[in-house]
């Protein structure tokens, strides 16, 4: 697809054409596992599903095109592509450094998983470039940061880092699921890969879980495509159609989520319940020159704290009527999160606290619902917990 359209057009167009035997708009799904083969040693571009599928092809080449690269790499879920990053360019005796402000679930495979079979990991605070670049070792391959951070909203500096990891020849991936491209080009600020939970925004309608892989090299996406035959990480077809559907009201939802959590973090912070309040589009926020400077739009995610500490955050989250309890984010639907129970629960306390995870963070994935909804939503339910 042209590199000329712009970003709201690629992402409806994709890399897609109608369908040549039908007309057919939208890709089909092409729920088979094998593909019939005209003769013996000449194999079609597809054989076997956990291999390639032509519906997973047509995501992945979307994808791509928004961020312009030929391809991405997509998986069953976000973990899924994560553990594939990590196996397909670390072995035993290689060194990863990784944000300490991460998703709690990148932390465990890196723990249970990675350092098991002997490859060494460091965490440090990427919020500071300088603690990545003493990080570095000689065995270092590969530096992993989330930027903003789940649940803290914590900002790396991608352009500050990707120098100092490219001066030491390794190589720099970045977690842009709460952005997305839409809103945060880590490519064009100097990333190597760039990795989505497509589970979140690129789905948007809490219909799949997901994962996806960029790599501005081909040699590494020749890596991704190897390991997943390998493991056999592919996502399913439907899965990967949903999410194909989704991509295509991509930039329109970021814009209208970020909008919504504006409006939503400013009434929060004026609150006189609420303690603090963690968004990356507030004046108060502290990297909000970063913020202009690194993101389109600062997105749907917001975290915060009542002055009445865990008790009175459990009775905010239990008294929602618009907004549900529950685990993820990014989708139409606004979630409520108890991160230290919920997301990063197996994260211990001591790391937690020194991650700014304190036992009364509330976060919120600000949905695409009318916000004085969902601000009349936590009205009532701050006065049903009788703590207004
Ligand atoms: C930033 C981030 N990366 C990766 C993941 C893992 O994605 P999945 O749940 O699709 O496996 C999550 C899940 O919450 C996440 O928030």
């Amino acid at each position: 697809m042209s590199s000329e359209l712009h970003f709201q057009t690629k992402a409806i167009h994709g890399a897609s054409a109608p369908d040549r035997e039908t007309g057919a708009i939208l890709t089909p799904i092409y729920q088979s596992a094998t593909f019939v083969q005209h003769e013996v040693g000449h194999e079609r571009e597809y054989s076997y599903t956990r291999s390639d599928n032509p519906t997973v092809k047509s995501l992945e080449l979307a994808l791509g095109g928004l961020e312009g690269i030929p391809r991405a790499v997509a998986y069953a879920t976000g973990m899924a592509a994560l553990s594939s990053l990590f196996l397909s360019l670390l072995k035993a005796g290689d060194h990863i450094v990784c944000s300490a402000s991460v998703y709690g679930g990148t932390l465990r495979v890196l723990r249970k998983v990675l350092e098991p079979l002997a490859i060494e990991c460091s965490y440090c605070e990427s919020t500071n470039p300088s603690a990545i670049a003493d990080a570095l070792q000689e065995n270092t391959r590969l530096v992993f940061i989330e930027t903003p951070s789940n649940p803290t909203l914590r900002l790396t500096d991608i352009a500050a880092v990707a120098a100092r990891v490219h001066d030491h020849g390794a190589l720099l991936a970045v977690d842009n699921t709460f952005l997305t491209s839409a809103l945060q080009r880590p490519f064009e600020l100097g990333a190597d890969i760039v990795a989505y939970s497509t589970t979140k925004y690129i789905e948007g309608h809490n219909s799949t879980v997901g994962g996806a892989l960029l790599a501005k090299c081909d040699e590494v996406t020749e890596k991704f495509l190897f390991n997943r035959n390998a493991i056999g990480f592919i996502q399913s077809p439907f899965d990967a159609w949903l999410t194909l559907r989704g991509l295509k009201t991509l930039p329109v939802r970021m814009k209208v989520h970020s909008e919504n959590a504006q409006a939503i973090a400013e009434h929060l912070e004026g609150h006189d319940a609420v303690a603090r309040v963690l968004y990356p589009g507030l004046e108060s926020f502290k990297d909000s020159e970063l913020a202009k400077r690194q993101h389109l739009g600062h997105g749907g995610m917001i975290s915060f704290e009542l002055k009445g500490g865990l008790e009175a955050g459990r009775a905010l989250m239990e008294n929602v009527k618009v907004c549900s309890l529950a685990e993820s984010l990014g989708a139409l639907e606004t979630l409520i999160t108890h991160p230290a129970t919920m997301t990063q629960a197996e994260v211990p306390r001591e790391e937690r606290l020194r991650g700014g995870i304190t036992d009364g963070l509330i976060r919120l994935s600000v949905g695409l619902e009318n916000p004085s909804d969902i601000i009349q939503d936590l009205e009532q339910a701050l006065r049903a917990s009788g703590r207004e």
